[in-house]
């Protein structure tokens, strides 16, 4: 059966972009949400969230009548679930937003259906959703009771777009396929061949599940494994942008480069999900974690260390002082602050600090909420004028457009080898 409804649970930086790719091939979609703000704004043809080519996407398949958001799941042939999955406590996965969208669509599914799970997920998460499903629907089979010929169908299908560039790897990107039976996968690959130039990889769910979360470790160990080496150079004082551009001369070694820490709300947290569920095997996934987790009070110990020689050689009073802290956001070029490890790091800066802490962000108009009664937002000009000692946060293209001979300061703590 081919798929003319198509149903989006989830409206956010993974579930409006993807509810937007089929409107905009002419499919209907429904978007669901439990954001009100979020479902009136789109159904204005406008978007809730920052994200490149997406609002005029959003604008024609609304205008066009492809796109319609509601609060409330209606009958549909194919559903997709795109909620959050944080995690919670000694950092264990936190499924409830899965678990109550999947309650939330029970009542509207009918014989035929695909259900898609695409929420970052611990192994066997899609094999839970299953069973919640059926135990509230006893009157439908599902993959888990009737293999090939259950009424409805299931898979696990990782998004693993890049924020900023969304609209476009959404459509390129190859994309893991992990279906409960055969059945399963092939209809999902069919949906998601509606707008999908990249190549569907089919797998079964549990590998599905495990690939997204072993992408995001894999990122997050060979960030550790940089960020552990500039902790080793300070110590041994070696540059370590030049130790890892001459390492990098070799023909089979590629270190990536160091941070103020790791942040977003994907690489920081994924890996924990290995590790709760594996918490003998995955010691490598755990210290990566902790390596990286460690990296901005390593930092703020700097910062110290640093004002001390400062106002030890200008014979300043600690409350004269000026540090000026450049980026906040949790990368380089975007303006998304969540689970920044530069913002914690000014944060606690701003808190410790007597003197002014000055905040240069080039990519947003206002502070935090949290920033903004002890810092100041400043330009670039106006920091490297006023500031006694440098913090360099983010590299962000702005920053590194400066000129060596624009920084005077002798006082910097440079996370990123911007002013090396
Ligand atoms: N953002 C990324 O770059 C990215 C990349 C790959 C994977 N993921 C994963 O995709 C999933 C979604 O992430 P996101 O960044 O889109 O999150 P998000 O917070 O931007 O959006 C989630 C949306 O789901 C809504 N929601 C929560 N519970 C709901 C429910 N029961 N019914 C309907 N709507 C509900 C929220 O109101 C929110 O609008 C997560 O598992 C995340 O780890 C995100």
């Amino acid at each position: 059966m081919s798929f003319s409804t198509i149903s989006v649970i989830g409206l956010g930086y993974i579930g409006l972009p993807t509810a937007a790719a089929f409107a905009s091939r002419q499919k209907h979609v429904v978007g669901v949400d439990i954001s009100s703000r979020a479902v009136d704004t789109i159904n204005r043809g406008e978007i809730h969230i920052v994200e490149p080519e997406l609002g005029s996407v959003v604008k024609a398949a609304v205008e066009g009548g492809f796109l319609r958001a509601t609060t409330q799941p209606e009958e549909a042939d194919a559903f997709l679930i795109a909620v959050p999955t944080p995690f919670k406590g000694e950092h264990e996965p936190d499924m409830k937003y899965v678990q109550a969208a999947a309650e939330s669509i029970a009542p509207v599914l009918r014989k035929g259906n695909l259900v898609i799970l695409e929420s970052t997920s611990p192994v066997g998460s899609t094999e839970q959703m299953a069973q919640w499903l059926a135990a509230l629907r006893p009157d439908l089979s599902f993959p888990q009771q009737a293999g090939d010929d259950a009424d409805i169908n299931i898979a696990y299908c990782p998004e693993r777009v890049l924020p900023g560039q969304v609209m476009v790897e959404l459509i390129k990107n190859d994309r893991v396929v992990g279906g409960m039976t055969a059945v399963c996968s092939a209809r999902a690959s069919e949906l998601y061949y509606i707008f999908l130039e990249g190549e569907c990889v089919v797998t079964n769910a549990r590998t599905a599940e495990m690939c997204k979360l072993t992408e995001n470790s894999f990122r997050d160990v060979n960030i550790a494994f940089a960020n552990e080496l500039s902790l080793i150079c300070a110590d041994q004082e070696i540059n370590v942008w030049e130790l890892i551009r001459l390492a990098n001369r070799h023909p089979r070694v590629n270190i990536l480069q160091p941070g103020p820490g790791v942040g977003g709300h994907c690489i920081a947290v994924d890996p924990w999900f290995i590790v709760a569920q594996n918490p003998q095997q995955a010691r490598l996934i755990r210290t990566a974690r902790e390596v990286n987790d460690y990296k901005p009070h390593w930092v703020l110990d700097r910062v110290k260390a640093t004002v001390a020689d400062c106002l030890a050689a200008s014979g300043k009073r600690a409350s004269e002082l000026k540090i000026a802290c450049f980026g906040l956001a949790f990368k380089p070029n975007i303006d998304d602050l969540r689970e920044s490890p530069a913002m914690e790091i000014t944060h606690q800066i701003a808190q410790w600090n007597s003197g002014e802490t000055l905040v240069v962000e080039p990519n947003i108009h206002q502070l935090p909420e949290s920033l903004a009664s002890h810092c100041k937002l400043i330009a670039i000009d106006e920091a490297l004028a006023q500031a006694d000692v440098l913090v360099m946060l983010v590299d962000h293209a702005p920053f590194k457009a400066i000129e060596a001979s624009a920084v005077q300061q002798t006082w910097i703590v440079d996370t990123k080898g911007v002013w090396r």
